[in-house]
């Protein structure tokens, strides 16, 4: 800085500098894309700093240097908002949804765009500008009035203090909010100065907002998204897709990923598809907005006390919930992998009840610090069985028990291992062990295995018990005299039992082979094996070589048949069967060519309402088609069910013919004729 600058020639330069800083400010933290060194960002600031050292009254409250300038205050002033900050009701499926949009269509019969945004799991913020100059930032509050927090607001890098144009007055909504990797590091340095934690990254968010000095909030990284224009003078909008792209250019972080969807259809794939990503991003969100786009019919559909009519909040299924872990025991399953589960105090979680979780392994218990006693977040994602997310520690009381992980199978008493390389402990025990035992049998009798009906734990218990059998191939010489006896079966369900085993006997040979409970061997791979060497005997002769030549079947699965096959009571067993009359061949059926069906390939999506997918899929390849998991050109038909996947979107890109469930049934029965 030259020593004799004048009051003019700084008032140009600390302008010049100040678009300078603010446009690397928002290639940085906003798109991610720096252009020049952080050195380099660093002399502008002090220069800008310098020069408002040596000129105070060239210090306004948008320049960069006074994001946390300012002194801790007592108590946050209120803030009356321009127009109420209204919330959202909420839709828990796709059946709300489509209720929420044949509602609309009923007052506004026009095509209905929408915008689906993801709904961010933060803080709620209005922020106001006057002159394209940010003057203050709230809290949502009670949604009329909320908490002066322009301070600690100023702190967060992609906040804008002046906007590219010089609107005479804008107000926007958006939530601000801590990213998971910042939410993480927080608590592990409270942890290690022996501050309390918090739950999750919302409540870390809204913690270091509220915050009376400013640079603590500083020192917290915190995100915003800008989702809504609340007031505007200046200009106008048609759409909110508009608005979007105007809060973008106007330097807003707006999130990336918004989508214009033409149809209440595309919506629901958007949901889907959601569903599953959602854990890939840094931050956490806990559902989709939707929002319809044309403002006009926006204002004709208004808002009710509460919320708008003209947005909705898709709420995700998978749910956090806080209980206490009872008890930690442990479950051998089939392959006699010890897996911990958590005996958990019932709580609601995403519709139902749990009282286990998984802990997975006991690496993971150690890493959580899961304690019998300890209070801990639960949360469903995606999986069946829910999962313990973390431990709440500052709830301890000091009587909580550390569980130690069994050194003998709890079931058999065996000796256990781990692997090198492996995080699961195993029994030693084999088929000695009766929760192996148990669990094969049930995984035998399963449905997409050799599809037992009235087969389930409980008999299968119950037959183990008594001494009835040792192994599968033992079902099939059961007698009904054998099963009347047990508890709850009358002489009609030992009858219908009887009958489900001998059905059993035809069921195509890759089911058998599923059954049969190969390591690495899937349903998938069992219908590859049974198609290639078509017989049990011939699968028994293969090598690994030979396995190896088909496409989709690597070493682990090769040597693991190979191995399967080596073992004495294994032979023993499948002699047994093949003495039952069990079919061991490949129904041939697929390769005749008068079947209807041939050539034709089909690929299903969502939920079908009267019949499983396995059951759809048997009755597609029982008319000699074929069954594809992914959405191409050389697919002819995508069945369609309810709750569909992205693959319904490809599908229709593609022009292939979409059969609903019904139509599918239709098809099926004309050519089953
Ligand atoms: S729109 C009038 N869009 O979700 C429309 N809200 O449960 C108001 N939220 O209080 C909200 N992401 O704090 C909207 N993309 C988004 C959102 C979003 C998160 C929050 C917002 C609201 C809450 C409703």
């Amino acid at each position: 800085m030259p020593k004799d600058i004048t009051l003019e020639e700084a008032k140009k330069r600390v302008e010049e500098l100040r678009k300078e800083i603010e446009k690397h400010n928002y290639l940085y933290f906003v798109l991610n894309a720096p252009e020049i060194s952080d050195q380099e960002f660093d002399a502008l600031m002090r220069e800008l700093t310098e020069l408002e050292e040596k000129f105070p009254q060239l210090i306004t409250p948008y320049s960069p240097t006074q994001r946390v300038g300012e002194q801790p205050s007592k108590e946050f002033a209120q803030i009356s908002h321009p127009v109420p900050l209204l919330s959202l009701s909420n839709a828990f499926d796709f059946g709300d949804l489509k209720e929420w949009h044949e509602r609309i269509k009923r007052h506004v019969d026009t095509p209905m765009d929408y915008v689906v945004e993801l709904k961010i799991d933060g803080l709620s913020v209005a922020l106001t500008y006057e002159n394209g100059i940010f003057v203050t930032g709230a809290t949502r509050g009670d949604g009329y009035t909320g908490e002066d927090i322009t301070a600690n607001l100023r702190t967060i890098k992609t906040l804008p203090l002046r906007l590219k144009d010089s609107l005479p007055k804008l107000v926007v909504r958006g939530e601000a909010y801590m990213p998971k990797a910042a939410f993480n590091r927080l608590n592990e340095e409270r942890q290690k100065k022996g501050l309390s934690l918090f739950a999750n990254p919302r409540n870390a968010a809204a913690g270091s907002l509220r915050q009376l000095d400013p640079k603590i909030t500083a020192s917290r990284p915190l995100g915003l998204f800008v989702y809504e224009v609340l007031t505007v003078e200046g200009t106008e909008f048609e759409s909110h897709w508009q608005a979007l792209s105007f809060l973008q250019e106007q330097g807003f972080p707006v999130n990336p990923y918004k989508k214009l969807c033409r149809s209440v259809e595309e919506v629901y794939s958007e949901c889907t598809a959601w569903e599953e990503r959602r854990w890939e991003l840094d931050y956490d969100i806990d559902g989709l907005v939707v929002k319809v786009n044309n403002i006009n019919t926006q204002r004709i559909l208004g808002h009710t006390s509460k919320s708008p009519r003209w947005a909705i909040a898709y709420k995700f299924q998978s749910e956090q919930a806080v209980t206490r872990v009872k008890d930690i025991i442990i479950r051998v399953g089939r392959t006699g992998v010890l897996t911990p589960t958590a005996i958990l105090e019932p709580v609601r979680l995403a519709g139902t009840t749990v009282s286990k979780a998984t802990l997975h392994n006991e690496d993971i218990i150690r890493e959580k610090d899961v304690k019998i006693g300890d209070k801990v977040i639960v949360q469903k994602a995606g999986e069946i069985i829910p999962e313990v997310v973390s431990v709440i520690k500052e709830e301890r009381k000091g009587t909580e028990k550390t569980f130690f992980f069994p050194s003998q199978c709890p079931e058999c008493g065996s000796r256990v291992v781990r692997l090198p390389g492996e995080a699961a402990v195993r029994c030693t025990g084999g088929l000695v062990c009766p929760a192996q035992r148990r669990e094969s049998l049930i995984h035998f009798a399963s449905r997409d295995a050799m599809n037992i009906e009235g087969l389930g734990p409980k008999i299968i218990e119950q037959i183990l018990v008594k001494g009835l059998i040792e192994d599968a191939a033992d079902l099939y010489y059961l007698r009904r005299e054998d099963l009347i006896n047990l508890e709850r079966m009358g002489e009609k369900s030992a009858d219908n039992l009887i009958n489900a085993i001998q059905k059993s006997k035809n069921n195509p040979f890759s089911k058998l082979l599923f059954g049969l409970g190969i390591r690495y061997v899937g349903s998938r791979a069992a219908k590859i094996l049974a198609e290639r060497f078509k017989t049990m005997d011939r699968l028994i002769e293969a090598d690994m070589d030979e396995l190896m030549e088909i496409n989709e079947i690597g070493e682990k699965i090769a040597q693991s048949v190979v191995e399967f096959f080596k073992e004495e009571h294994n032979l023993k067993v499948i002699d047994k069967l093949k003495r039952a009359g069990v079919n061991m061949s490949e129904d041939t059926a697929q390769e005749d060519l008068s079947l209807p069906l041939v050539g034709k390939k089909f690929v299903l999506t969502g939920k079908l309402s009267t019949m499983t997918r396995t059951e759809a899929k048997e009755k597609i390849e029982s008319l000699g088609g074929e069954v594809l998991s992914s959405v191409s050109r050389k697919v002819d038909y995508l069945v369609l069910g309810k709750d569909p996947g992205s693959k319904y979107d490809k599908a229709v890109s593609l022009g292939i013919t979409i059969l609903e469930e019904e139509q599918f049934l239709k098809l099926f029965e004309k050519n089953k004729k």
